[in-house]
């Protein structure tokens, strides 16, 4: 008998045919992301979750799902999921890190870069015919020669800071412990408020967590150079927008670029979008074809692996992905 697993948004081909061929499949199709009540039907039975981050896994959706045994994420951010209920039911939950680090670095540091000298709005500007004899683009901001500072040094950050030194960029870090590697990667720590005070561009990669929700509000705003250059490419909602908009409303600080915003999507009405020093792209930190094949491919395996009660390659509460 085929193991029953509901995947509750897209999923690339290769991982749903992978998964097709030890599971029955039930799979949202539909553009906007599942209520709860509309896959309580599928739950009843189902042995295996494939969530894509568009479904908060809480003691609500799992209460529905007395049979559910393995839980697989294609995503490395898993703010999503009450990882502690699915541990006292003893679900084992897998993310999928490593597989997006570079693919991330590369939109983090693209959006450092795209910021620092316009490049967008010099496209828009081009595109409009102002480009004309005598008139001249706003000048942008040199990257070599300044501090960037990383909020949140993991493997993402790591692989951030390699393409800054490349660039000429001295970088530091802020983490709640110091990496043993730092001097390796010849990166300095700091602690969070000297930090704020000292980097030209900081970039936030740390994960939400009860912690670091709201970690930047106007006081971190207020300690910032006000050339600063904020970027998000971790979760919106680490930020206070009202304080960041403020911050960028009043100069406080110089420009934001955000692949992430609170709330996601942003409505078209947001008073963010009212600004001009500020570039928002929609959560592509991971969204290349390759990229996004590793992930699907990663969670699907996990999910082979969990169903067969084998230990998951990347999972989160290893205490309870036990050999069966
Ligand atoms: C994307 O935001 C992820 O967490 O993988
Ligand atoms: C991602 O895999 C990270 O650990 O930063």
């Amino acid at each position: 008998d085929k193991y029953k697993v509901v995947v509750t948004g897209p999923i690339m081909p290769a991982a749903l045919a992978l998964l097709e061929q030890q599971c029955e499949v039930r799979q949202w199709t539909e553009v906007q992301p599942p209520r709860l009540g509309q896959l309580a039907e599928w739950l009843k039975d189902a042995e295996g979750l494939f969530v894509s981050a568009n479904v908060a896994v809480n003691e609500e959706l799992l209460d529905v799902a007395p049979k559910l045994r393995v839980i697989a994420q294609a995503a490395v951010g898993y703010d999503n999921i009450d990882v502690q209920a699915c541990t006292q039911r003893k679900i084992p939950f897998a993310n999928t890190p490593g597989v997006l680090v570079e693919t991330t670095a590369d939109l983090a540091f693209g959006l450092l870069l795209t910021a620092a000298r316009r490049i967008h709005e010099s496209w828009d500007w081009v595109r409009a015919g102002k480009w004309q004899p005598g008139s001249r683009f706003p000048l942008g901001v040199d990257l070599y020669g300044k501090t960037l500072g990383i909020v949140g040094m993991g493997a993402i950050g790591a692989a951030v800071a390699k393409r800054a030194q490349t660039s000429g960029m001295k970088v530091i870090y802020y983490n709640r412990r110091p990496r043993a590697d730092a001097a390796a990667l010849h990166v300095e720590y700091r602690n969070f408020e000297t930090l704020l005070a000292e980097a030209d561009f900081i970039i936030v990669l740390t994960p939400l967590t009860p912690e670091t929700r709201g970690m930047f509000g106007a006081n971190e705003f207020e300690k910032m150079k006000p050339t600063a250059y904020f970027i998000n490419v971790a979760r919106g909602a680490i930020v206070d927008t009202d304080a960041l908009r403020n911050a960028l409303a009043s100069n406080k600080i110089a420009y934001a670029a955000l692949d992430v915003t609170d709330p996601e999507p942003l409505p078209a009405s947001h008073p963010l979008l009212q600004l001009t020093n500020l570039l928002i792209v929609p959560h592509i930190g991971s969204a290349t074809t390759e990229c996004r094949n590793r992930m699907a491919l990663l969670a699907a395996e996990n999910m082979l692996l969990g169903l067969a009660g084998k230990p998951m390659l990347t999972c989160v509460n290893k205490e309870v992905n036990y050999i069966v």
